[in-house]
């Protein structure tokens, strides 16, 4: 039987990056699409290399040991230039489309809200537009539990009433949901599921590919990250004031190759449906800021100096998710925890100190 062809907007992106190997090894083709503003062409490359290893290893779904490893396509383009993303179309059939790419730094999203909700709406009202032309109306987004607002109770499970967003940024996954629903309200032969990730971080265990944020990280592993590496000097802890065991915000951080399996669990689930599913990807449990530090440290093999601030606005104290759904509908479930997570991210980090910059 023939591959599958998978479209991956935002393929050299973190998450992008992740999801386009978990595909090779599950047995599709994959064309990555991704203006490289964010990323780095550097990605695709390592990207074969592991999908390389992992055959060589025999970790491969039985499709791939029989037929070797799907095509693995690149094509430098912003999804916004709709010229460049039909021709992309046009090259070969595309079965489905994951959509990640966007611009996703909240703090920015606050100073330029037209920039945001142009590239990231737009963008994704272009690409609909596109895939309709060409006959192709399965599409996993890429959205958040930032949707969930600040939650009446953890953990949340799908059915929480979506509140409102605190950015821009929010607000452009909050929207999208949206715009996905009502194409499937308009035409129900669209095949549509909405991904709501928790916080994702980790690396690939190869050390190949992972977090490579411009500039001063705003998250919290990437930032301890590059303390341990001695690029910044210590973690600032944003809050320890909330109503939380230790005082400091909780989380479900869940690793990225995880969360890349989700999509490909997704995708299986969607062969041969139409529909709109909304979908928690996240482990079930929630870790603290001083939990994700301690983590690090056990990884790292030395202590990571900390101090203690304000809370940061528009932060919640908690949330994390009841996995339950994607259990029971995918079949998925996360497997690794928190200091996997963080051995992977201090391997990823202390072999590229400076990302994918050489
Ligand atoms: N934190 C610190 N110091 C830092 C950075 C973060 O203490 O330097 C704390 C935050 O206050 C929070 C926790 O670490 O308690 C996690 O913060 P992140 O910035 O890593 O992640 P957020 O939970 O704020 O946001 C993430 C994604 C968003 C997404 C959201 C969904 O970055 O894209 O989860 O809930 F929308």
């Amino acid at each position: 039987m023939s591959k599958k062809n998978i479209l991956v907007t935002g393929g050299a992106g973190f998450i992008g990056s992740h999801t386009c190997v978990e595909l090779l090894t599950a047995g599709y083709n994959v064309i990555a699409v991704d203006d490289l503003s964010n990323s780095s062409a550097q990605a695709i490359e390592r990207v074969r290399q592991i999908a390389q290893m992992e055959l060589e290893a025999g970790r491969v779904a039985e499709v791939v040991r029989a037929q070797g490893l799907g095509k693995l396509m690149f094509h430098q383009v912003n999804i916004l230039d709709r010229v460049a993303l039909d021709q992309v179309f046009s090259q070969q059939p595309v079965d489905a489309v994951i959509h990640f790419a966007g611009f996703k730094a909240v703090g920015e999203s606050v100073e330029k809200p037209l920039e945001y909700y142009h590239n990231n709406l737009t963008g994704t009202f272009t690409l609909c537009d596109v895939m309709r032309e060409h006959g192709c109306r399965t599409i996993v987004f890429s959205s958040s539990a930032t949707v969930y607002g600040d939650p009446d109770c953890v953990p949340l499970t799908e059915v929480a009433q979506k509140k409102n967003a605190t950015n821009p940024y929010g607000w452009t996954k909050w929207m999208i949901e949206q715009v996905l629903t009502d194409l499937y309200t308009a035409d129900d032969r669209w095949n549509v599921a909405l991904l709501r990730y928790f916080n994702p971080i980790g690396a690939h265990p190869s050390g190949l590919i992972g977090e490579d944020p411009k500039g001063i990280p705003n998250n919290l592993v990437p930032y301890v990250a590059q303390v341990a590496v001695g690029r910044l000097d210590h973690v600032r802890v944003f809050g320890s004031d909330y109503p939380t065991p230790d005082g400091t915000g909780v989380r479900d951080y869940i690793h990225v190759v995880d969360l890349a399996r989700g999509h490909v669990a997704a995708l299986q689930w969607m062969e041969g449906r139409s529909g709109v599913e909304v979908i928690n990807l996240g482990t079930g449990t929630g870790s603290s800021v001083l939990d994700v530090i301690h983590a690090f440290e056990r990884a790292c093999g030395r202590a990571l100096p900390y101090v203690m601030m304000p809370r940061r606005a528009g932060d919640i104290a908690e949330n994390y998710a009841d996995p339950t759904k994607a259990r029971t509908l995918l079949g998925w479930e996360a497997e690794y925890d928190l200091d996997q997570m963080c051995r992977d991210s201090w391997n990823w980090q202390s072999h590229n100190p400076n990302g994918y910059e050489d």
